[in-house]
């Protein structure tokens, strides 16, 4: 029942049904919406949303935390019911609409995303719908699974619609920290000097005159589809692990390191999984998601503290933790992403930054977001956040893609979206390369011998030596060849075909 999740007994006048909710919608609306790597999204209103457009067209442009779950993202593109998605997505369905230009996408930091609303640089929210697991009585909620941009959506929008999810247990109550900077010219410091500094209210301020509905669920979020560790990404998390302990034996880092972001997807997941045997003790995280790995390695007692924006997990995980929350509330945190990827924040605390490349060059330049330069995978996510400001910026990626046929070390990669200043080392399940303190040649022949895939490694060889030869410069290229080996794989279905 709600009753004991609705503290301000007037507002429950407003509860509506997710239909009810779906009509308040209008064509060019802007929508927000709570969630951030599928937990705590609208898991109602913008499904109702979807079917509402079915038979009565509209267009709206939406924004989240990150990406949605329910696959709410691709059911929304199939009732046509996008213009304009920001800023982070991973529904294939989604992804095929906006590489065939019919949804255009923003891709943006999502630390920054609050930045740009805040400063009206973006059109006012006209809905935002938020999910929550109680509405104090002066009308302010308390979230679920993730913060995201919340606290912002609910700071500018003109109305609010609150999904209030009985699912959630009311003993979360306490885990977020939310916290704003207020507006330039008078933004003030954040004041987090360690991972676990709570600096701000676990409730997000909502004026209760802009609440246009409530909307009670019982979803659960999304489980994450979280593959396991194989051969290739175990090896990276050994050559990880392995380079943490040299810079323990060399006096840069102590057994506790420094405190670690790790991003999505299969191989930083593997990472931290590693951490698990290790000997390292006392690890802190500063990051975005906290995944099944977070959970592994807090239970190990390892992990003493986890900061991020959301709790994104497996079926399996989620039980667990959800029945038993009070063993974690005093070990992990959630923060709206401005802070959570706050530069300020990641440049104090000294982040060692664990983040994912489709494609690396020669040079230590990153692509993670576009395949072979033009196709939108899922965005930059908060990596760029992360890899400009951190102590140690890491790229992980395997040596080879798609049955070997790409290789991810390329002369010079298609899309830019971490340029080798952001760049300090880069792991394949064949070695790391350290590049701190080297100039681009000397970086181009660690790349080369440490991270390349065999079959590649002779052709990378001989572009780099024909480029300094041939052509020179502080970062030599070979222009008429650099897109070569993308090119051989459009044409032939594979690198391996480069010509040269
Ligand atoms: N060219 C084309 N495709 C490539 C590729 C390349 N160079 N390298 C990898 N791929 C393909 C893989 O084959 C795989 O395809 P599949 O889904 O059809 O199997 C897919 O890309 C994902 O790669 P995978 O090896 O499974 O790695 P992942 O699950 O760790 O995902 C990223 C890698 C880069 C897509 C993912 O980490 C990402 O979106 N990162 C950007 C956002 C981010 O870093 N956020 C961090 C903070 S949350």
């Amino acid at each position: 029942m709600y009753e004991d999740r609705i503290l301000k007994p007037e507002l429950a006048e407003l509860i509506i049904t997710a239909q009810e909710a779906a009509m308040m919608f209008k064509d060019k609306m802007v929508v927000a919406s709570s969630g951030f790597t599928k937990a705590g999204d609208s898991k109602a209103v913008l499904m109702a949303l979807a079917e509402r457009a079915h038979a009565d067209p509209l267009k709206v442009t939406l924004m989240t935390g990150a990406s949605l779950g329910q696959g709410t993202d691709g059911a929304l593109v199939e009732a046509g019911a996008l213009s304009l998605r920001l800023p982070f997505q991973v529904d294939p369905i989604m992804r095929r609409a906006i590489n065939k230009g019919e949804v255009f996408f923003i891709d943006q930091h999502l630390g920054e995303t609050a930045n740009l609303l805040r400063a009206n640089n973006f059109p006012k929210i006209d809905i935002a719908i938020l999910e929550a697991c109680l509405i104090e009585e002066d009308g302010s909620i308390v979230p679920t699974t993730s913060v995201g941009n919340s606290a912002s959506f609910a700071a500018l929008a003109e109305k609010i619609i609150i999904e209030l999810n009985l699912s959630v247990p009311l003993s979360i109550k306490g885990v977020h920290d939310i916290f704003s900077t207020g507006e330039y010219p008078n933004r003030r410091e954040i004041p987090i000097t360690k991972a676990n500094t709570k600096v701000g209210s676990s409730v997000i301020a909502i004026n209760p005159d802009k609440i246009a509905g409530i909307v009670i669920t019982q979803k659960t979020d999304s489980p994450a589809e979280i593959e396991a560790p194989d051969a290739s990404t175990k090896a990276i998390a050994n050559h990880l692990i392995r380079f943490f302990n040299q810079e323990v034996a060399k006096g840069n880092l102590t057994k506790s390191l420094l405190p670690l972001q790790a991003g999505i997807g299969k191989v930083a997941n593997a990472v931290l999984t590693g951490f698990v045997h290790s000997d390292f003790e006392d690890l802190t995280m500063y990051s975005e998601v906290l995944q099944d790995s977070t959970f592994d390695l807090l239970d190990s007692g390892k992990l003493l503290f986890a900061s991020g924006s959301s709790i994104t997990v497996s079926q399996a995980y989620y039980d667990k933790i959800f029945s038993n929350f009070d063993a974690y509330k005093d070990k992990v945190m959630l923060r709206p992403q401005d802070i959570s990827n706050a530069a300020e924040v990641i440049r104090r605390l000294g982040i060692i930054a664990i983040n994912t490349a489709l494609e690396c060059d020669i040079y230590g330049n990153v692509n993670s977001t576009h395949v072979s330069g033009t196709h939108m995978m899922n965005g930059i996510g908060g990596s760029g956040d992360f890899a400009r400001n951190s102590y140690l910026s890491i790229f992980v990626t395997t040596s080879a893609a798609k049955g070997d046929k790409i290789s991810c070390i390329v002369p010079m990669v298609s899309h830019v979206d971490h340029c080798e200043h952001d760049v300090d080392i880069i792991v394949t399940e064949q070695g790391l390369a350290d590049l701190r303190g080297l100039a681009p040649r000397q970086r181009a022949q660690v790349i080369i011998d440490r991270c390349v895939h065999p079959e590649y490694r002779q052709e990378l060889q001989s572009y780099f030596d024909r480029a300094s030869k041939e052509r020179g410069g502080q970062t030599p290229h070979l222009l008429e060849e650099a897109f070569s080996w993308h090119v051989s794989l459009r044409e032939n279905g594979s690198m391996k075909k480069a010509p040269i």
